[in-house]
């Protein structure tokens, strides 16, 4: 049977190599997708590319979800989802925080997930049941902080309607919290909750390539990772903290945030 965790930590490990060997400058080609924000560089495509081609020559029947390439049918009922750069904006313009991220659900569930965090040399892994690991230390995230003392992780979309709505989201949470990160990746922000580097995220909109890897990493970590009122996390909202602080920060964001269009 495949190591799935084996398999993905190779390919996110030769992608990376791949980006850094290819580094752009900000004068590379670059084109937008939903708003003049939202950049996606040749080598976004070309870190798909590379990673598609592994997982089917490897497992030529499973499914391929990517951001740049759409889906990839297969008949396995193993699917792989893939962001192969998360934080594209921090790629472009040289800062640290930017992953590739590759999730391995079966049937749906995520059973393996890794995140190549390239800069900062940081390979974060998964399993279902078998834990979280950076650097062969199993990670535990943050237990019990109150809202007051929690530094919290947030991101905001490329829509400024939705950009509207989040800012005043953010103005009212951060009174009431320790203070506020951005780091430009949601599975980087995932990551630094399952590491204890921050107490929680939220984000709204984000979608499944964000955050299917990171997910794993975080809940296995102890994390817990779901939606607002019950829900699970999905494209609609995305919230994650320890024991505790999630049902807290829960309910100011469900206040603050009802569901809102934007
Ligand atoms: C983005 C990052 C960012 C988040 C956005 C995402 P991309 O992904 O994860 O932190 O705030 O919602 O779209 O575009 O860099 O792959
Ligand atoms: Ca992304
Ligand atoms: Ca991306």
């Amino acid at each position: 049977m495949t190591d799935f965790a084996a398999l993905a930590e190779d390919i996110a490990r030769e992608a990376g190599e791949m980006l850094l060997a290819k580094r752009p400058t900000m004068s590379s080609a670059v084109e937008t997708k939903s708003s003049p924000t939202d950049v996606v560089t040749a080598l976004d495509k070309a870190s798909e590319e590379l990673i598609r081609a592994r997982v089917l020559a490897a497992r030529p029947d499973d499914t391929i979800l990517g951001e740049e390439g759409g889906d990839i049918p297969g008949s396995s009922g193993v699917r792989w989802v893939v962001d192969p750069i998360d934080g594209t904006v921090n790629f472009l313009y040289g800062l640290p925080d930017w992953a590739v991220s590759i999730a391995v659900e079966v049937d749906g569930v995520a059973v393996a997930g890794v995140v190549n965090v390239v800069p900062r040399g940081e390979m974060f892994t998964a399993t279902l049941g078998g834990g979280a690991w950076l650097a062969g230390d199993r990670l535990t995230c943050n237990r019990d902080v109150p809202l007051d003392r929690s530094l919290v992780a947030t991101g905001f979309g490329y829509a400024p309607g939705r950009r509207a709505v989040q800012g005043e989201v953010v103005a009212a949470v951060l009174p009431l919290v320790r203070d506020i990160r951005r780091s430009g990746s949601c599975a980087v922000d995932l990551c630094s909750v399952a590491a204890g580097r921050v107490d929680a995220y939220y984000e709204r909109g984000v979608n499944h390539w964000d955050h299917a890897a990171a997910g794993l990493i975080a809940a296995e970590a102890g994390a817990r990772i779901g939606g607002l009122h019950g829900r699970p996390v999905s494209d609609s909202f995305a919230l994650c903290a320890g024991p505790g602080l999630f049902a807290e920060l829960h309910d100011v964001l469900a206040a603050l945030d009802p569901e809102r269009d934007a």
